[in-house]
């Protein structure tokens, strides 16, 4: 097990080297919390986003999906409230000039210093919300001087104020009004609500799905992928009846926690935790939190936007946004689940990666990911360049790698090819050796056993679609609906 403060430098270079996540713009030095997937990092991603839209779309009658643009009109972030209440405190520092969201500050704090104090954490976290959730500020910022919190850059009290700063990034637009970059994709589902109803002829209460980028300018981006400043969100609003806002909520808690635990990741590695202070649109929230090498920390949101958006778009659009039922008219409540792709990758990736020791006395590094998630599903090799070996596994290759990401290398010895496949997280590999010609046998290595069988050529398809079908979890989720 590699301890919790490497770890973090383990996963960062383990994904470099490995091709999965590069800095952005690293020729250049880099550009503050925003990173690029690699040749492995966006297979990954794409099956993990492959695994939440068939879930929700696949498997609900009630849903459809959605990709709206990443531009739109700017009332629409007028009207969502994002422009007046999208906003974070910050507090700088004068002698560094370093700025900090002083909520993060204090509890990275009281985190490090009363780690053996449980109580005393406890009570300053609960000031905290509460001065956070009645918007007093000044408290907060007599809390920074009490319990005497100095800028780790500069080691000094010289704080400024506590003020607000919006999020959101604006493009200037030469004549018109000012452009903004979405911090959140729901906006293109509300803004489409009635276009999507007319046209896939759905009853309440039906669902819209999405995946896509959003944009907020962090104040403090750091923890690798876990806040950044590009980043992806898969976002599903369930649209309903008002009466039955409870049922839902309760509903896609569930749901959403079943999903995460269907990646066996471990069930001790989430909890869920009942927001202290609601976004400006929700009315009802939780948290699902994954056990990041960092702690436990916010993976999704699952919230209650009651009628919150489409009745604001109603006043500023002057458009309607209703469900005509019967003798009902009525503006529809929205139920919203929203993951941070990113921060499922991360999850995903560090709860993976394993250095392992083996019997031999030699140690392993093992990307034990999910095998329907792992970027490559099977690599083949032949055992020796020579004797026909090579067309054969080639041939093999060429037959099926129509359905699955495959590698074909003979590159090396076959344990220095078996490293590196471990090392992506591949969970199979076939050997052909001279059996194969003999026979028409091959050899399957299992990524997290080591251990070897032979079977026979026809069977390969087979086997790998057993061992990575997405199909296998998906029947597993459905059985609960
Ligand atoms: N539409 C609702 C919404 O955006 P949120 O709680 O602000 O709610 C939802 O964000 C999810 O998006 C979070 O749970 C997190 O996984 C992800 N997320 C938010 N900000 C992020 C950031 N700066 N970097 C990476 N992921 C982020």
């Amino acid at each position: 097990m590699v301890k919790n403060k490497n770890l973090i430098h383990f996963l960062i270079s383990h994904a470099k080297n490995n091709g999965f996540i590069f800095s952005s713009s690293e020729i250049y030095g880099g550009l503050n919390a925003v990173y690029d997937y690699g040749q492995y990092g966006v297979e990954l991603k794409n099956n993990i986003k492959e695994y939440w839209w068939k879930s929700m779309v696949f498997l609900h009658e009630n849903i459809v999906g959605s990709d709206s643009s990443i531009l739109m009109h700017p009332d629409i972030w007028k009207a969502s409230g994002h422009v007046d209440e999208f906003n974070e405190l910050l507090i700088d520092n004068k002698n560094s000039k370093k700025r900090y969201r002083p909520d993060i500050l204090i509890e990275e704090y009281i985190e490090k210093k009363f780690s053996d104090y449980p109580e005393r954490k406890k009570e300053i976290f609960l000031r905290l919300h509460q001065s956070l959730e009645k918007k007093n500020y000044s408290d907060i910022r007599i809390l920074i001087d009490e319990l005497n919190i100095c800028d780790p850059i500069s080691g000094t009290k010289n704080w400024t104020e506590i003020r607000y700063f919006n999020m959101m990034f604006k493009i200037k637009e030469e004549i018109k009004k000012d452009l903004f970059l979405r911090p959140e994709t729901s906006q293109g589902i509300f803004s489409n609500f009635n276009n999507i109803k007319k046209s896939s002829r759905m009853k309440i209460p039906f669902g819209v799905a999405q995946i896509g980028k959003s944009f907020r300018n962090e104040i403090i981006a750091r923890q690798f992928l876990f806040r950044l400043r590009e980043f992806e969100q898969m976002e599903m609003l369930f649209f309903i009846h008002p009466n039955d806002e409870k049922k839902w909520y309760e509903y896609w808690k569930k749901n959403r926690i079943e999903w995460h635990l269907a990646l066996e990741l471990g069930d001790r590695k989430y909890q869920l935790s009942n927001h202290k202070n609601l976004a400006h649109y929700a009315s009802l929230g939780t948290d699902i939190e994954f056990n990041f090498p960092f702690g436990f920390k916010e993976i999704e949101g699952i919230h209650s936007r009651r009628d919150f958006d489409l009745k604001k778009h109603e006043f500023f659009s002057k458009k309607k946004f209703r469900i005509f039922d019967s003798n009902e008219n009525y503006i529809p409540y929205v139920i919203e689940t929203s993951l941070g792709l990113d921060r499922l990758f991360l999850a995903i990736f560090s709860s993976s990666l394993k250095k392992e020791k083996l019997e031999n006395g030699t140690e392993r590094i093992v990307l034990k990911l999910p095998p329907f998630l792992s970027p490559v599903k099977a690599a083949i090799f032949p055992l020796v360049k020579k004797d026909g070996l090579p067309e054969i596994a080639k041939k093999i290759f060429n037959e099926i790698k129509t359905n699955y990401r495959l590698i074909f290398s003979q590159k090396g010895s076959i344990g220095k090819l078996y490293r590196i496949q471990d090392a992506i997280g591949t969970p199979i590999c076939f050997t052909i050796d001279y059996e194969t010609v003999e026979k028409n046998t091959v050899t399957v290595r299992d990524r997290d056993s080591m251990k070897q069988k032979r079977i026979h050529i026809k069977e390969i398809s087979n086997v790998i679609d057993k061992k990575t079908g997405i199909e296998n979890i998906l029947k597993k989720l459905s059985i609960n609906l």
